[in-house]
């Protein structure tokens, strides 16, 4: 397809369903409440680094869960595959984000880094001498992945780190079962400023190229992550990247993705581009209503569908 189609089909897609109905803005964080619920984006950056976009894609809007990703990735760069398997985790929970049954059901243990408890841990491991080189070193990794741009919201970050008591228990009873690598309110605090940063959709898009590209930020031309560790973060991301819609996504759109209860959503389409959408109202697992839309239009129409065959 060439750049005027693409950039066609991403507008349409975006104004189709910009005005579209369902979901509700999440609301336990009182910040994500008050976002206006009828923003709107879709970008698409090229494993080349070509740019498309359609809406309010240089909206900043919390990163949440998407954080997840970057975290596991900077993991995986410091500890190794087989580390972060033995300590986290990598399979589906079949539970919600946040559910303390998962951990009941297999001796504490998250089982995936990329729900809050598995990311808590993962956070945990990052190599770091005190928790502002721990937080230091996870902003920069989300800043290399996607850009400059990406800000800590003091905002967001107030209105999370006053709210976060179900992740604090969580991450206490991760430490007393042993699956908690550093001070457990150390690095709950972490995990909650890593969820707390600003990125606008062209930039979450950046960060899927990334992934998409082998490691390589397309933009800014610079290696990021090891090639080796991309099979294992887009394992995960298939498994867990939607919680417990992950199998529906799978079986309707088959990318590797990721979503944040901020509104955004991340799909890698292997070494051919990354797609980032953001709308604020979600489903009952968290996911943006429309932006699961955008994405499922646009890969349908483009036959991304990694299981298709050619
Ligand atoms: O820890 C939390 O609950 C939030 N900071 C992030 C949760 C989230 O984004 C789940 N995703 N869809």
């Amino acid at each position: 397809m060439n750049k005027n189609n693409l950039q066609e089909l991403v507008t349409k897609i975006q104004q189709k369903h910009h005005q579209d109905k369902g979901g509700k803005n999440a609301s336990y964080i009182p910040y994500l409440a008050s976002v206006p619920a009828q923003l709107s984006a879709l970008a698409v950056v090229t494993a080349e680094g070509e740019v498309y976009a359609s809406g309010d894609s240089d909206y900043g809007f919390a990163i949440e869960s998407i954080s997840k990703v970057a975290t596991l990735a900077l993991a995986l760069e410091d500890k190794g595959s087989e580390t972060v398997r033995r300590k986290v985790g990598d399979s589906p929970t079949g539970l919600p984000f946040n559910s303390v049954m998962a951990l009941e059901l297999h001796q504490d243990k998250p089982l995936s880094p990329l729900v809050n408890a598995g990311a808590m841990a993962t956070t945990s491991i990052i190599e770091a001498k005190d928790k502002e080189e721990r937080w230091a070193r996870i902003l920069d990794f989300q800043r290399q992945m996607a850009s400059e741009r990406v800000v800590l919201s003091d905002e967001v970050n107030e209105s999370e780190q006053t709210t976060n008591f179900h992740n604090r228990a969580i991450a206490w009873l991760l430490y007393s079962a042993e699956h908690m690598f550093c001070d457990p309110m150390e690095a709950c605090e972490v995990y909650t400023r890593q969820c707390s940063t600003l990125i606008n959709t062209v930039d979450l898009a950046t960060m899927a190229a990334t992934l998409a590209a082998g490691g390589k930020n397309p933009i800014s031309q610079k290696q990021v992550i090891k090639p080796q560790n991309i099979p294992h973060i887009l394992a995960e991301m298939m498994m867990e990247g939607f919680y417990e819609k992950s199998g529906d996504w799978a079986y309707t759109v088959g990318l590797p993705s990721k979503s944040g209860v901020g509104g955004g959503i991340m799909a890698v389409v292997p070494n051919v581009m990354g797609i980032a959408a953001f709308s604020p109202p979600l489903d009952s697992a968290g996911n943006s209503v429309r932006g699961q839309k955008m994405v499922h239009e646009l890969a349908h129409t483009l036959g991304l569908n990694l299981f298709l065959p050619k």
